[in-house]
């Protein structure tokens, strides 16, 4: 039964009284008791003048809340902080927790019978269902949705693969100053997030595999009407889910949901930071994310979505393909369709009632994949005895074999400052190094990962390199490129190791990354690595918690204390 105003009384012996009070203080909105004595919709206010991604925000609250009354309960909205991934410094991951933290405490403080959350911009959906899960108050996600799609000459463009792609055009002296400016405007051309398969569409993608949204939540373009529709069909649910007290997120995020949504990862050609928040999500509960068989189900399940940077499409042809329902109806006995949805039924009946659509070729059918096997790998070896991950659908095929001369880089500035030194000795043939850009390295683990091709060999018509690092790499970038490695070189993992001129082998088929250096000389350089302290920057606040408690990227980034569901025990960090 719901509880309304009641919940969460803080009655200090009168319980009566507090309610009185907080009742005096609301009715200066205006509210009725009428309106008062209803269930409760708690629903989050993300919209910020710096995150475009979230620029709709306001009329999706606006539908939520409208449904909520429809249904006859209470909307209450209210601010969280809002990520954007340009605008957050030094790095969004660095507030991902912070968001997830921010979330959870203020659900957990007003009282709300059901919550929907609203967000979308990479590390927002995350955040939110990090927090949903550790609350386990019925929850549903609103997705802002996808921008549509950009054109410019004739040829369609999308925030960011095609951002990234022009400048190193630009870059490389292709297009002119003039030109850039003008694609400039186009890339964006409308609120909404990245409308390529990056983080965003992934984890809108994973949210709504595990039962969390409404179906086609994922992809309904931001600006369309549709979006309007679903944002108020899930206010109404939410109201039902108020009244009804379920399903909380323990009843959806089980062992199948998060097995789901990992086949649906690799199945997406997924961003490679889905898979560090689908293993902070899945730490929120009883079950966890093992890299071991999150690889065993990438050689088996088909990459089926022909999306960017993987593929050719954009969100809206997915959308228009069928979405979601589409693919998992593709996908079928791969998954557990009995795994629940917030819809009320389970996945099955949302895959029943996919539509077809004749002549579509944005979700392929799994005799006719893209890729005969999935998006991300997970690499072991000397470099990263917890693990690496390459995307190896956006790589280049010739190098996911390949031995070459390492060119490191100790840190995001080094690198700036030399990548395009003419006098850098570089080759095609090397693998590039970077390191202290993991979790507390950087700190934030930014998508530094996708390190620049050097600008001369780029001028020379290079493309791609191997390139290594314990940072992360945009979802929407492309290229034979080793990320997550941990530990991390800033916890002395080896990374730290590495000096230029030593040999790296990069063996995606064994599933290997290892550094061809003796033992003995391993060693050797270990004991000679400077004693760890903590950096200046980390001396106080939130950066602190951050440098003293954040997990590395095999464990999902969280902080340590925020793990665990009932009475799991948290991670107790070793490197
Ligand atoms: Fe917000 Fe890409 S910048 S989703
Ligand atoms: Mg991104």
């Amino acid at each position: 039964m719901s509880k309304g105003l009641r919940k969460g009384l803080t009655s200090y012996g009168d319980a009566g009284f507090s309610l009185f009070l907080r009742k005096a203080f609301i009715k200066a909105m205006g509210y009725s008791d009428d309106a008062l004595e209803r269930p409760i919709v708690g629903i989050t206010d993300t919209y910020s003048d710096y995150n475009p991604c979230h620029g709709n925000v306001p009329q999706l609250v606006e539908a939520v809340k409208r449904g909520v009354m429809l249904a006859g309960a209470m909307p209450m909205v209210f601010p969280t902080i809002s990520i954007h991934e340009s605008f957050a410094h030094p790095t969004s991951m660095y507030l991902r927790n912070l968001m997830a933290m921010d979330t959870e405490e203020m659900i957990r403080a007003q009282p709300m019978d059901a919550v929907v959350v609203i967000g979308g911009c990479d590390k927002t959906l995350p955040a939110q269902i990090m927090a949903a899960a550790s609350v386990d108050l019925p929850t549903i996600v609103v997705p802002v949705g996808p921008m549509v799609v950009g054109h410019h000459k004739g040829e369609v463009l999308g925030a960011c693969t095609d951002c990234r792609r022009l400048w190193a055009a630009h870059r490389a002296g292709e297009i002119d100053e003039q030109e850039i400016e003008t694609v400039n405007g186009r890339l964006a051309p409308s609120v909404g997030t990245c409308m390529v398969m990056g983080t965003a569409s992934t984890m809108a993608c994973i949210t709504e595999a595990l039962g969390l949204s409404l179906p086609m939540s994922a992809t309904v373009p931001a600006p369309h009407a549709e979006r309007i529709r679903i944002a108020e069909a899930s206010g109404k649910r939410a109201a039902e889910m108020a009244v009804s007290g379920g399903p909380r997120p323990s009843e959806i995020l089980t062992a199948s949901a998060f097995r789901n949504a990992q086949i649906v990862l690799q199945a997406i050609g997924g961003s490679t930071n889905g898979l560090i928040h689908l293993t902070a999500i899945a730490n929120r509960t009883k079950e966890r994310i093992d890299l071991e068989e999150f690889d065993r189900i990438g050689r088996e399940v088909p990459v089926l979505i022909d999306l960017k940077p993987s593929g050719r499409h954009y969100m809206e042809h997915f959308h228009h393909a069928g979405g979601v329902p589409k693919l998992l109806r593709e996908l079928g006995d791969i998954l557990d369709l009995d795994a629940r949805t917030v819809a009320g039924g389970t996945l099955r009946d949302v895959a029943a009632a996919a539509e077809e659509v004749p002549g579509q070729d944005a979700i392929r059918p799994r005799a006719d994949p893209i890729k005969p096997i999935g998006a991300m790998a997970v690499l072991r070896g000397n470099l990263a005895p917890r693990g690496a991950v390459i995307k190896h659908s956006a790589a280049s095929p010739k190098l996911l074999q390949h031995t070459g001369r390492a060119v490191v880089f100790e840190n995001v500035e080094d690198m700036a400052a030399r990548i395009d030194d003419p006098d850098l000795d570089v080759t095609a043939e090397d693998v590039l190094v970077l390191r202290n850009t993991g979790p507390v390295g950087a700190p934030g683990m930014p998508e530094a990962g996708y390190l620049p091709i050097p600008r001369k060999l780029a001028r020379a018509g290079v493309k791609d390199m191997v390139r290594i690092s314990d940072a992360r790499m945009s979802g929407t970038a492309f290229g034979t490129i080793v990320l997550h490695i941990a530990p991390e070189s800033a916890v002395g993992g080896p990374l730290a190791l590495v000096r230029t001129g030593d040999r790296i082998r990069l063996d995606v088929e064994g599933r290997r990354i290892d550094l061809l250096v003796p033992d003995g000389e391993l060693a050797a350089r270990r004991a000679a690595l400077p004693p760890r302290s903590r950096p200046d920057w980390a001396r106080r606040g939130y950066a602190r918690l951050l440098h003293d408690t954040v997990l590395q990227a095999d464990q999902g980034c969280d902080f340590d204390f925020m793990t665990g569901a009932g009475d799991d025990q948290a991670f107790v960090e070793e490197v």
